[in-house]
């Protein structure tokens, strides 16, 4: 705990904002294993540079070898996971970022402390559900995870021994096993230009 520490200001949200000539987002996508949060994370990146929006990718996995390589996935540290995420995500947002996070954040009670953090500075947080059938995501199983969640190698996997807690109101739904990755970028680009987060 630090004690006797003054935040220190400069340029308002507002006047950042100005300045970059870019809004500033997090979309936090969130789904289960396999359920291709990381690919159209990849695809919406690269389309959003392409179109001279600047945005940055903060995935799962990647995150884990560095920032968060102290964290299990103990109900504990998934918290800790995605609080951390949510800090550095506003941070991104506050300086004019699109910032497109792809973890499972398995609880609700975190997504929703998250979009807080956000909302209290007046920065746009755009949950996506990326969802899919735990069956169709176990039959992909590109990093062979599931199969060893079910022969007990793996322990606390998201869907097998550990709970996914499904988005209630998310502000954009996908479904991966209906939709292409062309067709849920396209869907998220639609809401970001609707609510005039990007030109
Ligand atoms: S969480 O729940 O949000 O803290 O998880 P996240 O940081 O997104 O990390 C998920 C990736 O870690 C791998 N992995 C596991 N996932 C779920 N449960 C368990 N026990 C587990 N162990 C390892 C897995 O590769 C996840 O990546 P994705 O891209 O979601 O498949």
């Amino acid at each position: 705990m630090s004690t006797n520490i003054t935040w220190h200001h400069n340029l308002t949200h507002d006047e950042r904002k100005a300045l970059a000539k870019q809004s500033g987002a997090t979309l936090w996508l969130t789904g289960l294993s396999a359920s291709g949060k990381s690919t159209i994370a990849c695809a919406l990146e690269r389309y959003l540079l392409s179109k001279n929006v600047n945005s940055y990718r903060l995935d799962g996995d990647n995150v884990r070898f560095g920032l968060n390589k102290d964290l299990g996935f103990s109900e504990k540290d998934r918290n800790e996971n995605i609080r951390r995420i949510s800090e550095v995500s506003k941070l991104f947002a506050d300086a004019c970022l699109i910032s497109v996070t792809s973890f499972i954040s398995p609880y609700r009670a975190d997504r929703d402390e998250a979009r807080k953090l956000h909302e209290s500075a007046g920065l746009p947080f755009v949950e996506i559900y990326v969802d899919v059938p735990l069956e169709v995501a176990e039959k992909r199983d590109p990093k062979g995870l599931y199969k060893k969640a079910r022969q007990g190698l793996i322990k606390n996997f998201t869907g097998i021994d550990d709970p996914y807690e499904a988005p209630e109101k998310p502000e954009i739904h996908l479904n991966t096993a209906e939709s292409s990755v062309e067709e849920c970028v396209q869907i998220i680009v639609k809401y970001l230009t609707d609510k005039k987060i990007i030109n």
